[in-house]
């Protein structure tokens, strides 16, 4: 899941043991999507190497306040305007109260008094220590000032003691950090997606489908579980993995994709119809392989039912997007869909651009509403998922 992607994570390492886990920390915002930069601290330094963060960040790691190159670069001002986030993880107490005062004697403390960017800290030192009344009472004076705790685990610790104050695991604190870009802009709808292509048997071994991966599907399901929707998916054929958050309903035809969604449409306030459905199958399925020698040599076909237009029809219909995947006279032939199936929006592709569309990791797409049609230009079709979603809870929820 790419909850955070496109975005800037600063992750400032300070003097805890527990450094030695922050090049697993830069690899687990990186699976989430994040571009990392790691500003380490003189305490950070004792305990783990530079070359490890630089090495799995692909960026140079910042140390120093007063590296004059770094300054004609990427210096604590532009570090701080960079970060969409900031992570101090692990944060030692020094760090904590260096925070606290407000001091800027060091790259990291000085970022942090210049950044806009929401502040995370993981703490990580002796129980003894985290039990304290002074880190108690620092820890709620950071609270107050709107940074985000991410409370130490308990367990045994590298000094032998036993009790809280271990470093969170790496997965959760880059897990934390995207819950923070959720938006719930669909927060207790309940959504429908179709995904993927379908297969229509033509004998037991052949059948007739198409090149649909399920990416954009599977994206726009990732968008909607962001956003707070209670999600199901209708998959016919992908080759990506299941959002495993959603609840999934397996297909394979085009009929069985219509009874599965026409058996969970009822409550649900929007349909997204992403898959790619076979117009036609063949009128007769053969039970047995059929023969070189054969006398058949052509197949018929029958239509399928429509399964959008089926849904736009019905009397207490969801929001109801569709998808048009065109080669020629892209925005007509859009509009055209839009009032032939009487959904609310349709969402655009080119796919005579073998760049965007299908098999690709990213699309470029147009909104088409009754009353807007609005470009979405080209980006990773996560992204094109999220400002899809975004303008439909703008424009009808
Ligand atoms: O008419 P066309 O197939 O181009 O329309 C595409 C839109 O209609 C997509 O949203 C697709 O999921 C949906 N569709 C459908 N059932 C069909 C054919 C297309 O729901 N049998």
């Amino acid at each position: 899941m790419n909850t955070l992607t496109n975005k800037r994570v600063l992750l400032g390492v300070s003097g805890s043991i527990a450094a030695y886990k922050s090049p697993d920390i830069v690899r687990r915002l990186q699976d989430l999507g994040a571009e990392v930069r790691v500003v380490i601290t003189s305490g950070g330094r004792e305990f783990v190497s530079e070359r490890s963060l630089q090495t799995i960040s692909k960026n140079k790691v910042h140390d120093n306040l007063w590296d004059k190159d770094a300054e004609l670069s990427m210096g604590h001002i532009e570090l701080a305007k960079w970060a969409d986030i900031v992570i101090i993880a692990p944060a030692s107490a020094n760090t904590i109260a260096k925070l606290c005062h407000g001091k800027a004697d060091d790259l990291l403390s000085t970022v942090i008094l210049a950044t806009s960017a929401t502040v995370m800290i993981a703490p990580s030192m002796n129980q003894q220590m985290y039990a304290s009344l002074a880190m108690k009472e620092n820890l709620q004076l950071l609270k107050s000032r709107n940074v985000i705790i991410i409370e130490p685990g308990f367990g045994e610790q590298a000094c032998g003691d036993v009790g809280e104050g271990r470093l969170a695991e790496p997965i959760d604190i880059a897990q934390q950090a995207a819950e923070l870009f959720l938006s719930n802009s669909l927060s207790g709808k309940k959504v429908l997606i179709t995904i993927g292509g379908t297969i229509e048997a033509i004998d037991p071994v052949r059948f007739i489908s198409n090149h649909s991966s399920g990416k954009m599907g599977m994206s726009l399901a990732h968008a909607c579980i962001q956003a707070g929707a209670k999600t199901t998916l209708v998959v016919g054929s992908i080759s990506i993995e299941v959002e495993r958050r959603a609840e999934t309903i397996f297909v394979t035809s085009a009929s069985e994709m219509y009874d599965a969604v026409m058996n969970n449409i009822t409550s649900q306030d929007l349909f997204i119809s992403c898959a790619a459905v076979a117009d036609y199958r063949p009128s007769k399925v053969s039970l047995n392989k059929i023969k070189k020698t054969s006398s058949i040599k052509s197949i018929q076909l029958i239509e399928n039912k429509d399964i959008l237009a089926s849904v736009c029809k019905l009397k207490d219909k969801p929001i109801c997007i569709g998808f048009a995947a065109e080669t020629e006279n892209l925005i007509s032939n859009a509009k055209h869909k839009l009032k032939n199936k009487k959904c609310d929006a349709i969402i655009l592709n080119d796919i005579s651009n073998s760049e965007i569309g299908l098999k690709s990791d990213e699309n470029e797409v147009h909104f088409i509403s009754e009353k807007n049609s609005e470009k979405i230009d080209k980006n990773s079709k996560q992204i094109i998922a999220e400002i899809i979603i975004n303008k439909i809870a703008k424009y009808f929820f």
